[in-house]
């Protein structure tokens, strides 16, 4: 695991995409070029407080000048979008981290299918682009309220060879998004989903008979379930075979720092893949939102995830 690199980067500038949207372009202050972004790549935004949060890149995928990402206005949400949208402006500083992709587009497909719900569109944007100039088909269906808060519509609209089908919620008389409409599963075709929990919940039923391997979410909401009950386990670490007792309150990324290791983090809520770990044996209990269940056979969080009594990491 390598620490990410977090820079100072300037609001070049602020727009205001819809009421509860705002655009914002970010540059470096000296260089022209940011370590180059990836389609479906999220950054993470360092506020003053120590709080950070992630936002995926919504800016052509071959504009390495400038990173471009798109906050809503969380009503009830953690506080850190609210803050963002009073008082983020023009030529301020602001820490943002290097790229992560957690949502890539998949190798060697063929025909690509988007599901957005709303503010979940961000990732779609560059995705759609890559895939495109490389002869790739791609489908977006665009949910949201109503034409004037769906935000990047412009954005999505104006991408050329996109088929797109928006679904408004104030459409008279009202069309809805059906997930059981979406097609089969066909070799070659892969199906992701970013939006509201009810959207990824509807799709995620809808595709259970896909194989996991075509169908692909991203979900920047921790996992929130309140009858889980931590216990205890141990941490083995494999080069030195040092084992390690974590308590069940707390974590294994605490526990593995307070003796000695340095292990990157960011937002310790199991949603940004920063303290992504190997593992060789144990049972895992996987409490992280950004792992697929191929990956979960040997990866795992070290913020949140957990084992049933021990688990040895590729550390
Ligand atoms: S620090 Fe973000 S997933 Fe662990």
């Amino acid at each position: 695991m390598t620490a990410r690199l977090v820079m100072k980067l300037t609001v070049a500038a602020v727009r205001r995409e819809t009421d509860e949207v705002m655009h914002l372009e970010l540059r470096h202050p000296r260089r022209p070029q940011l370590p180059p972004p990836s389609p479906g790549a999220h950054v993470d935004v360092h506020l003053p407080d120590g709080r950070i949060r992630q936002y995926s890149l919504c800016g052509d995928p071959d504009d390495a000048g400038a990173y471009r990402i798109a906050i809503k206005r969380e009503a009830p949400g953690r506080g850190a979008s609210r803050w963002l949208h009073a008082h983020v402006e023009a030529g301020m500083a602001i820490g943002v981290s290097a790229p992560r992709n957690n949502f890539p587009l998949a190798a060697g497909a063929a025909r690509h299918v988007f599901v957005a719900g709303g503010i979940g569109v961000t990732p779609f944007v560059p995705m759609a682009q890559a895939a495109l100039r490389r002869g790739e088909s791609v489908t977006l269906h665009y949910c949201a309220r109503s034409e004037a808060t769906a935000p990047l519509l412009g954005a999505v609209r104006s991408i050329e060879g996109l088929a797109l089908h928006t679904w408004f919620g104030d459409t008279v008389p009202r069309v809805r998004f059906d997930a059981a409409a979406l097609p089969p599963p066909e070799p070659g075709m892969h199906l992701y989903c970013c939006g509201p929990a009810r959207l990824i919940d509807a799709v995620r039923d809808a595709t259970a008979h896909w194989p996991d391997a075509q169908r692909h979410f991203e979900v920047f909401q921790p996992t929130l379930d309140e009858h889980f009950k931590p216990e205890p386990f141990d941490v083995t670490v494999a080069s030195t075979g040092q084992t390690l007792r974590v308590p069940a309150d707390r974590s294994a990324l605490a526990v593995l720092r307070e003796h000695g290791l340095s292990l990157p983090s960011s937002c310790e809520l199991g949603v940004c893949g920063a303290c992504e770990c190997g593992y060789r044996d144990g049972v895992v209990i996987h409490r992280d939102v950004v792992l697929g269940p191929a990956a979960r056979q040997d990866r795992m969080m070290l913020c949140v995830s957990r084992a049933r009594g021990g688990v040895t990491l590729d550390l």
